[in-house]
């Protein structure tokens, strides 16, 4: 069952390049253009939408996070993330108008689905972006975009991740699409590069080693931090995500910006901090987050540096540099966050965790 990996978790992460392809398969007519049928929302409400919520918990949520910046660059249609245990217990302001995007591995967890049946109360169209056929929050939704990750087992999500993301930009590419803004006659050209993604996710995963071998020298760290802007910012939650739960190692994710405003005061001699950097042909971006990797290591920081091949600029700041491949700023994350699902795992591996069973977390978290 498990391919001949040690866990289950060590499968799925192998399974991403196929989670991605198979999410992509089949929803193109050949000529660049998005075929989503299975959007059984009305083209015209689709046209009108004037405000897309995301809501979603954990890894899903980052997912979202992710799925913000990609939408609202191509739609030009304003994006708010949430908590989906946050959204149900406040006030929303949610109308007709409102696309409500529920992302979810399972279909099941509770606080989502509550949040779906909260919207769709107030009026607001609901499009479920999951992993499992027939789930309830799936049935209860007005509509359905699959991602096609196969079945997820470990606890800790990666594929899911991944194909949530791809699943993410298909839609945002679709809105850009029906709604004929300039960005339209862009999209054949957003799915040509997603149809590279696949071959650049093996990529990483075919340099594994190095990645493991840091985290086995690592297993006596007792907090890891994570810095990340722009796309890199979920990316930087979600490597936090994935180290707590399967390693039970204190560690946070922040955006590279806040630092100053705060987190700084934390770094201390030997902290080890990892710093996701955006393309080099993102100058300004690009150049913030050099600055901030400076600014850490100035105080004592050990720099763990995630940068596109090609990128020298690191080289001089970090003391370990895990390399991925040239793509387009917006789909960074499905290549960045690789290397940091591997260092969890191989660090919970090298404590002697049961990495797909953590303590206290379910699979699908079905309470409130
Ligand atoms: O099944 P869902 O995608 O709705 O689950 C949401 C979260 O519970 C889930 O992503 C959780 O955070 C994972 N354990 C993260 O690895």
């Amino acid at each position: 069952v498990k391919g001949g990996f040690a866990t289950f978790m060590d499968k799925e992460i192998h399974d991403q390049p196929k989670a991605v392809a198979d999410t992509l398969l089949g929803r193109t007519d050949g000529q660049g253009n998005l075929v989503l049928d299975e959007l059984r929302i009305d083209e015209a409400v689709l046209r009108s939408v004037d405000k897309i919520v995301v809501i979603a918990c954990g890894t899903a949520a980052y997912a979202g996070h992710v799925a913000k910046y990609a939408v609202e660059h191509w739609c030009r249609i304003p994006v708010e993330v949430e908590l989906a245990h946050e959204f149900r217990y406040r006030d929303p302001v949610v109308t007709e108008k409102t696309l409500v995007v529920a992302v979810s591995q399972s279909g099941e967890t509770m606080d989502t689905l509550m949040a779906v049946r909260h919207a769709r109360e107030q009026g607001a169209k609901v499009l479920a972006v999951v992993n499992t056929h027939g789930s309830t929050i799936a049935r209860e939704s007005d509509a359905v975009l699959y991602t096609h990750a196969g079945p997820e087992i470990a606890v800790a999500s990666t594929k899911a991740f991944l194909a949530q993301i791809t699943a993410c930009y298909l839609l945002g590419l679709y809105l850009a699409q029906l709604r004929g803004n300039k960005y339209a006659d862009e999209v054949a050209g957003y799915l040509e590069e997603l149809g590279k993604l696949p071959e650049k996710i093996q990529s990483v995963i075919d340099g594994e080693e190095v990645v493991r071998e840091v985290a086995r020298s690592m297993a006596d760290a007792t907090s890891v931090l994570f810095l990340g802007r722009h796309v890199g910012y979920p990316v930087a939650m979600e490597g936090a995500l994935k180290l707590k739960e399967l390693a039970y190692i204190h560690a946070e994710g922040f955006a590279a910006g806040e630092l100053k405003h705060g987190p700084i005061a934390l770094i201390d001699e030997g902290q080890p901090v990892f710093i996701v950097v955006p393309t080099p042909r993102r100058p300004t971006l690009h150049a913030k987050v050099v600055s901030n990797i400076q600014e850490v290591r100035a105080r004592g920081a050990r720099t763990l540096v995630i940068a596109e091949e090609g990128d020298e600029a690191v080289t001089e700041f970090a003391d370990v540099v895990f390399r991925v491949p040239r793509t387009p700023t917006l789909m960074m994350p499905l290549v960045t966050v690789v290397p940091l699902q591997i260092f969890a795992c191989a660090l919970a591996t090298a404590k002697g965790l049961d990495v797909d069973q953590p303590r206290n977390l379910a699979k699908s978290v079905t309470v409130e």
